[in-house]
């Protein structure tokens, strides 16, 4: 979400006449688009924030902005510990950008009621995959999460806006879209999010549809069945777990227990024998036990996820369970995250390998800097593959994995 922010905030300097630079020492205005989601990408950008005084001082024409959710948390609070930054602009108002230049300095973080029926254009990096926003927001307040305090409540685009953009981005030559949405599958504009899926499987010259992320409680059989019955949506689906233990997912406010959660995985495998389940883990929740730990441990063990992302609890401003007795030690987070990763590797390495001698269907983004040929499976799984003809980015090819690592496949052209 945060990167396709980035993009549509290049989207409209672009229309300004501004040019993106490699080296922030060329740089007129200086935009940081910042994450609060854990303490440690905020003390990354502080740290980042840091570096660029000392180029403000240095050139006092110099523009320094902040963008993201630490712009909307910390408002006008930012500017008084740092005087050097002229804009703080929040996630919800990307769209003002533009209209922020034209002052001297300035704070946009006022709830932006609007912002589902915002157009703004994206500068995209890729040639092939494209990022396109459909909805904003989140009402789920996870009792851990900061998101619904900074990008505010849910916000549905109308399907026909987005269906307008897909359509622009086939005709510039993309093949693939990823659908954005902090619950993506809480689609709830002028269509459901299943029947959107289904308008946009329609669209000639489209071959991909993904989406990201999806919140368990509202993935029912509706949205399996498209998923299984539209040859565009990819056999993928991102689905946070959060915890394997009943009692902490009562805490967290995730609204499922694991029996729900894994009738739901059944449900999908049924459907799609072959699709990749993706997820998030916390570890270290306050009030965790061991226990708590290894029924986590046993459900990664039992669903068997093609990977996850997982991250030790970090206590955040404004959440229910930044004041929850508890809080755990550093040292237990930290070492139960660690077993969590282990056991994660080992089976997305046993997954792997079983493609190794399958022949997978590869959209192609273009050459690693091995100068091999690299794209994606439907699945999500990065496979890099030599050929021996030339192929153009946004190609699809049958490749025969020869390899399989933990973050890759290797393969072959047919
Ligand atoms: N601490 C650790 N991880 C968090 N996430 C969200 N909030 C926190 C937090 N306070 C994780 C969740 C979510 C992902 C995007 O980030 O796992 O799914
Ligand atoms: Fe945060 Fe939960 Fe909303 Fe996801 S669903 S953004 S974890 S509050």
């Amino acid at each position: 979400m945060n990167m396709h922010d980035s993009e549509r905030v290049l989207g409209l300097l672009s229309k300004r006449g501004y040019i993106p630079v490699d080296d922030p020492k060329e740089a007129d205005l200086i935009l940081l688009n910042t994450c609060s989601i854990r303490e440690k990408a905020e003390q990354k950008f502080l740290s980042t924030l840091g570096r660029l005084k000392h180029l403000k001082n240095k050139r006092s024409d110099l523009k320094i902005g902040v963008l993201g959710c630490i712009a909307q948390q910390s408002g006008d609070k930012l500017r008084e510990r740092a005087p050097y930054v002229d804009y703080v602009i929040g996630p919800q108002n990307i769209g003002r950008v533009g209209e922020a230049l034209d002052f001297e300095e300035g704070v946009f973080t006022e709830d932006n009621l609007e912002i589902a029926l915002s157009e703004i254009p994206a500068y995209r990096e890729s040639s092939v995959t494209a990022w396109v926003n459909i909805m904003y927001g989140c009402n789920n307040f996870c009792s851990y999460c900061i998101v619904p305090y900074t990008r505010g409540r849910e916000r549905s685009r109308p399907a026909s806006s987005i269906v307008r953009e897909v359509e622009e981005l086939i005709q510039q030559g993309y093949k693939e879209v990823t659908l954005l949405g902090q619950n993506v599958n809480s689609y709830n504009g002028d269509v459901t999010f299943p029947e959107l899926l289904r308008m946009l499987n329609r669209i000639k010259g489209l071959e991909r549809v993904r989406f990201v992320t999806s919140h368990p409680k509202d993935l029912g059989p509706e949205l399996v069945r498209v998923m299984a019955e539209s040859e565009k949506v990819c056999e993928h689906i991102h689905l946070p777990l959060q915890s394997g233990s009943d009692r902490v997912l009562k805490l967290m406010n995730r609204k499922y227990t694991l029996s729900e959660y894994m009738e739901k995985i059944g449900m999908l495998r049924d459907a799609m024998p072959d699709i990749a389940i993706t997820s998030d883990i916390i570890a270290g929740f306050p009030t965790e036990t061991e226990k708590d730990h290894q029924a986590t441990l046993n459900a990664l063990k039992e669903i068997e996820f093609d990977g996850i992302f997982a991250f030790k609890y970090s206590k955040r401003p404004y959440t229910r369970a930044s004041t929850m007795d508890g809080q755990l030690p550093e040292e237990v987070k930290s070492e139960r995250l660690t077993e969590i990763l282990r056991l994660q590797d080992e089976i997305t390495e046993k997954k792997n390998q079983k493609l190794k001698a399958t022949v997978q269907e590869v959209l192609v983004e273009g050459k690693n800097d091995n100068g091999q040929y690299t794209g994606r499976t439907r699945t999500n799984k990065i496979v890099n593959f030599v050929s021996e003809g030339e192929i153009n980015p946004g190609s699809l090819v049958k490749v025969l994995i020869t390899e399989a690592h933990r973050h890759s496949l290797e393969g072959k052209t047919l």
